[in-house]
């Protein structure tokens, strides 16, 4: 039985991501009793305050995942030294009608993988900054910031060097404990 449900968000829509097989390959490496569920967010329409009387049906199914996680992982790749548009636009969709912020207090962590050595820190800055104002309770500590190689991730993320997989095996056990810690002073309603 698990302990916590984690909903992932994706930050990328390419048929190749690489952040898909980071997020595969955390999901190997994460303790056992962190149950995961993909929140989708490529099936969104761009978000405007003219549908906050009346939102769509996959706006709010992505309201409603978020409702049934105890937590979320955010696996992003960087553009243009922030996060992708459809990551943002899932996030303006949830943070909103105003008074009914989908992040208020959830327990949260963020991660992503480039090709190059920068491994999207500066997209998770801008993640960061988001999740603040969105009043998530992030993890700080440990930061991944993954440089995506097929010599370390296999496709279906089997991680190939033994340093990474200790790294990420460590990075979801504190994301764990992160979860607990947050709970046990704010329960999710
Ligand atoms: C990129 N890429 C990129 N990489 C990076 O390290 N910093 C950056 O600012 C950008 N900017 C950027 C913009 C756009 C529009 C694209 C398409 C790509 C390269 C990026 O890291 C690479 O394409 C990854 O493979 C993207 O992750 P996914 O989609 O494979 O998960």
């Amino acid at each position: 039985m698990p302990a916590y449900q984690v909903g992932y968000f994706v930050g990328s829509l390419s048929s190749t991501s690489v952040n898909r097989i980071l997020s595969k390959a955390l999901i190997r490496v994460a303790p056992d009793d962190l149950a995961f569920t993909e929140i989708p967010i490529g099936n969104l329409p761009l978000y405007s305050q003219d549908y906050d009387d009346d939102y769509p049906p996959q706006a709010l199914a992505l309201k409603e995942a978020i409702a049934a996680s105890d937590a979320v992982l955010f696996v992003t790749p960087e553009y243009n030294r922030s996060i992708p548009g459809a990551l943002k636009n899932a996030i303006d969709w949830a943070s909103r009608p105003w008074g009914q912020n989908s992040f208020d207090h959830i327990p949260a962590a963020v991660v992503g993988a480039s090709v190059g050595s920068i491994g999207t820190a500066l997209a998770q800055q801008s993640l960061r900054a988001v999740l603040s104002f969105c009043n998530a309770r992030q993890m700080t500590a440990p930061e991944a910031y993954i440089q995506y190689s097929p010599e370390t991730f296999g496709d279906d993320g089997e991680i190939r060097n033994a340093g990474t997989q200790e790294f990420l095996t460590g990075f979801m056990a504190e994301f764990r404990e992160h979860i607990q810690r947050v709970l046990t002073v704010l329960p999710r309603q």
